[in-house]
């Protein structure tokens, strides 16, 4: 393989637009914020992160029931994020600065505030009435199956409607109904939604619960107990018909030159996952691994996620790794020991985005992961989201203060505790920061055949210990990268599992501050308590 498609060597970088960059004062991020803050994320030197593309998540016209995964015009932008015009300022300032930009689509659902809704929920003979999922009350008048939302606090995915007297359908909020997606003119509309995008210069999409929108269209009830062989979910992952519907994104995107699809899918089976890329490899480009967010933190279960996903992946297909976004812990608070030791934590993180950074696949971060952000702490009366997702979802922290740089005003989620101490204006100039390694891994990255499409094979290091090798043959570069969990010292013989007959390697990476590049013996090779570093073989 060689350079081309961006995303396959590409690092990308989630920006959650509500909690970037203010740029008015009204506490709630904006598209100008994340254009003043371009030179953070790729200024074309390794002063800044390097990260080739950004995904920003919904920043549509949306009543913000679920942050903006509820949109209620697809091809607009919020009033409080900004305009059109500044998407466009946005897009221009990225690719000037080589940054690639993706965008969030959200097909499953609208906001019951979108016109297509309001009219369909005008009464039943609505020409819009067929666009959404409307069913007749069950027996006894309750909803007409068991379907739940994903949500656990709305409980049933159906809503009654007063005025038709009918249910409509909504796998999330209330106010997120669901598209009736076995209507052509549905399929149409939303095709026509990338379009728009894709004429107006992004590079892809980031596709919302791209698994959900082809759904049983008898409306069976889910099965009691998914255990069960044979069992099969009603309500997403409908085949083949989801699969026809990725399809037609897939071409419509591919009318134009050199743009992607990732798409979130989540299905906990990794095998069912993996369909998505297509089986002639004409669906997704990408479908986000989840399985890092969901293993602690012990050597042996990395190491066996990732076993398994390359395993299940379709010849030809590219994997990609995620250790945080906006529905998850964060990486930096899931792994930290919670010993009152912060500094153990922190080194964890650096040691997770090492792996993040070096294992075969792009590497998908979150904002605020580069210097080791926490999640914030939510009192009661600040939560705001319906899941539990504030923590993950507080303001990106960029200088010491009361607004932590992020805005001049009262924030929408308060300020993480930490933000006086882990900024980016604190870590900028300082080598030993998780910035300054963030940047140098990345930097060393995009310098590497090896770590951008060279071959994996793990390595037999012990128990705590995740090894591997990165290889790219062609360009003649080995690099063995090195991950300790246990938090203790170790000295290792690697040359003996490496097959090889060097000694000596070059020490390129470690997340110490204080370890320096040079040689190393193979044999001997020092270890520190929670850290991960990489070497390069002769
Ligand atoms: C997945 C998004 O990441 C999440 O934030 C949202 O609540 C649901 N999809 C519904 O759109």
């Amino acid at each position: 393989m060689t350079l081309g498609d961006w995303w396959r060597h590409g690092v990308i970088y989630q920006i959650y637009p509500r909690s970037f960059q203010d740029s008015n004062g009204d506490g709630i991020g904006a598209l100008a914020g994340v254009t003043r803050r371009l030179d953070h994320l790729n200024d074309g030197t390794p002063r800044s992160l390097g990260v080739d593309a950004i995904w920003i998540s919904p920043f549509y016209p949306s009543p913000q029931f679920d942050f903006g995964y509820d949109v209620a015009d697809y091809t607009g932008v919020a009033p409080e994020y900004g305009t059109l015009a500044d998407f466009d300022e946005l897009i221009r300032e990225a690719h000037r600065r080589g940054i690639r930009v993706i965008v969030d689509f959200v097909p499953n659902h609208t906001s019951h505030r979108h016109r297509w809704f309001v009219e369909s929920r005008a009464g039943r003979d609505s020409p819009k009435r067929d666009w959404y999922v409307w069913r007749d009350p069950g027996p006894g008048g309750g909803p007409p199956n068991n379907w739940q939302s994903t949500f656990s606090r709305v409980g049933s995915a159906w809503t009654f409607d007063p005025v038709s007297e009918q249910y409509y359908l909504h796998s999330f909020l209330p106010q997120q109904p669901d598209l009736e997606w076995w209507n052509p003119a549905v399929r149409a509309a939303m095709n026509d939604v990338l379009r728009f995008w894709l004429d107006r210069g992004v590079d892809g999409f980031r596709i919302d619960v791209a698994h959900k929108m082809a759904k049983d269209p008898d409306l069976g009830d889910n099965p009691h107990d998914l255990g069960v062989p044979g069992a099969r979910r009603r309500d997403e992952d409908w085949e083949p018909e989801i699969h026809e519907i990725i399809r037609e994104f897939r071409r419509t995107i591919d009318g134009y030159e050199d743009r992607m699809a990732v798409g979130e899918v989540f299905i906990l089976d990794p095998r069912r996952m993996v369909r998505y890329y297509g089986e002639a490899l004409d669906e997704l480009h990408l479908a986000f691994n989840f399985s890092f967010l969901r293993q602690p933190w012990n050597a042996r279960a990395f190491r066996e996620a990732v076993e398994l996903y390359e395993d299940v992946l379709p010849e030809g297909a590219w994997p990609d790794y995620t250790l945080s976004n906006h529905d998850n812990p964060r990486a930096r608070s899931r792994y930290d020991p919670g010993d009152g030791d912060p500094a153990r934590g922190q080194n964890r993180a650096r040691v997770a985005m090492l792996m993040l950074l070096t294992l075969r696949g792009t590497p998908f971060l979150y904002q605020g992961e580069e210097i080791g952000q926490a999640d914030g702490e939510v009192p009661p009366e600040r939560v705001v989201d319906v899941a539990g997702r504030d923590p993950e979802r507080t303001p990106m922290q960029w200088a010491p203060g009361p607004g932590a740089g992020f805005t001049s005003g009262e924030p929408w989620l308060p300020i993480g505790r930490e933000a006086d101490e882990v900024n980016v204006a604190l870590q900028q100039d300082d080598p030993g920061s998780m910035l300054s390694f963030t940047r140098r891994a990345i930097w060393y990255r995009k310098a590497s055949a090896a770590l951008r499409w060279g071959s994996y094979r793990p390595i037999e290091a012990g128990a705590g210990v995740f090894a591997f090798a990165r290889t790219a043959e062609a360009e003649g570069e080995r690099l063995v990268v090195v991950l300790e969990f246990e938090g203790r010292d170790r000295r290792l013989d690697l040359a003996a599992v490496l097959g090889t007959a060097d000694r000596t390697a070059v020490l390129e990476l470690s997340t110490r501050p204080g370890r320096h590049a040079g040689n190393v013996d193979l044999r001997a090779l020092e270890l520190g308590a929670d850290e991960g570093i990489v070497a390069k073989l002769g």
